[in-house]
């Protein structure tokens, strides 16, 4: 079985981080999204995997490489413009050469993996299957209806759902989908859709079954997504601590300090997880922070968030909460006067000030 990972967008919802990275870079648990998935799909055993990039595809290639440090054989598929995951499914057709293969979105996060998943798909009788979860707000998503454990009807962004099951962003197919995609029109959005070539293959009678998500996923297209799934990923941390930590600081919960930082006076409360390099001084680390590397936190509190590469936070009156910094970024205290909020903001940054 091969792996089809798409790794294209522009990440809109993501501005302005994603002016300088691929949304798909941004790192949760200090781990670009990207690469859970991709761990995923070694840990299944498939090795052969297909990145189909767009517009961000030097930093994906720089980041990924041949995927020999995953234990993965990568062949990159330029997609020219974004028109549609079935028009990334039809550019791949070559490179996957009539295996069925495991379709992967590279902005999705599965706690479950996709091991249990593949096994068996290919000898069964299957020619898709697709992932399913509850969601509260299934309009964001493709959404499946079923009758019995029949997959009968699949909508793409349903403006009144008729199930709240929505479309979790990894699919099985065999060589069937190629057809299905060559039969479908691009939807009102002028893409080719996936969920449209599932219905077309419903359609012309082959077999579709679904598999409903065991433990969490997260779609990680905003904001608040990216800090929702570091948050799912920090609660099974691991302690260790590879840095220093002076006598006078406390950790507590699990926490993860990285090789080369250097923790003094502080009170790091897990889950967090502080890369190398990180230089944290007088300071309160609160549960649910992910530092990356190089981070310095000065006389400053932080929790729930995550601060990206060489950022800086230093002597902050009020405790940082829920936030997502860009890498160099730098948030601190305004001694001159007038004593005011002094912002130097990226285009489409947001503040929100107590
Ligand atoms: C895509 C699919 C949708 C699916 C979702 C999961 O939507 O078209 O059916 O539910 O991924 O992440 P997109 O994120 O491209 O809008």
């Amino acid at each position: 079985m091969k792996a089809l990972v798409l790794s294209g967008g522009t990440g809109s919802r993501l501005r302005p981080l994603t002016y300088t990275t691929a949304k798909q870079l941004i790192p949760v648990a200090n781990v670009p999204i990207l690469f859970h998935g991709l761990r995923a799909i070694a840990s299944a055993g498939i090795t052969h995997v297909g990145i189909v990039v767009g517009d961000t595809r030097d930093r994906i290639m720089a980041a990924v490489g041949d995927g020999s440090d995953l234990g993965l054989q990568v062949t990159y598929l330029p997609q020219e413009a974004p028109r549609g995951l079935a028009h990334a499914v039809q550019i791949a057709e070559e490179f996957i050469a009539g295996e069925p293969f495991l379709m992967y979105l590279g902005d999705n996060l599965l706690q479950q993996g996709v091991a249990s998943l593949v096994t068996g798909f290919g000898d069964g009788q299957a020619n898709a299957v697709i992932l399913l979860t509850k969601v509260p707000d299934p309009r964001r998503f493709g959404v499946a209806e079923l009758v019995g454990n029949r997959v009968a009807r699949l909508v793409e962004k349903p403006l009144h759902p008729t199930s709240n099951l929505a479309l979790v962003g990894v699919y099985l197919f065999d060589r069937h989908i190629f057809q299905a995609v060559r039969r479908i029109r691009p939807s009102p959005r002028g893409e080719l859709e996936i969920t449209d070539a599932i219905q077309n293959l419903i359609d012309t009678g082959h077999r579709v079954e679904s598999r409903l998500v065991q433990g969490w996923w997260k779609d990680t297209g905003t904001p608040e997504d990216v800090l929702d799934a570091n948050r799912l990923l920090l609660e099974n941390l691991e302690s260790g601590v590879f840095g220093l930590v002076d006598d006078s600081s406390v950790l507590r919960g699990p926490v993860l300090v990285a090789e080369g930082a250097d923790i003094r006076r502080s009170v790091i409360h897990g889950p967090a997880i502080l890369g190398s390099g990180c230089r944290v001084k007088d300071s309160y680390i609160g549960p649910y922070t992910s530092l990356d590397k190089n981070v310095v936190v000065h006389s400053s509190q932080i929790e729930g968030s995550v601060v990206l590469e060489e950022a800086k936070v230093l002597n902050l009156q009020s405790p940082l909460a829920g936030s997502l910094i860009g890498r160099s970024a730098v948030i601190g205290h305004a001694n001159d006067r007038p004593r005011a909020w002094k912002l130097i903001l990226g285009d489409g940054s947001r503040v929100a000030l107590p």
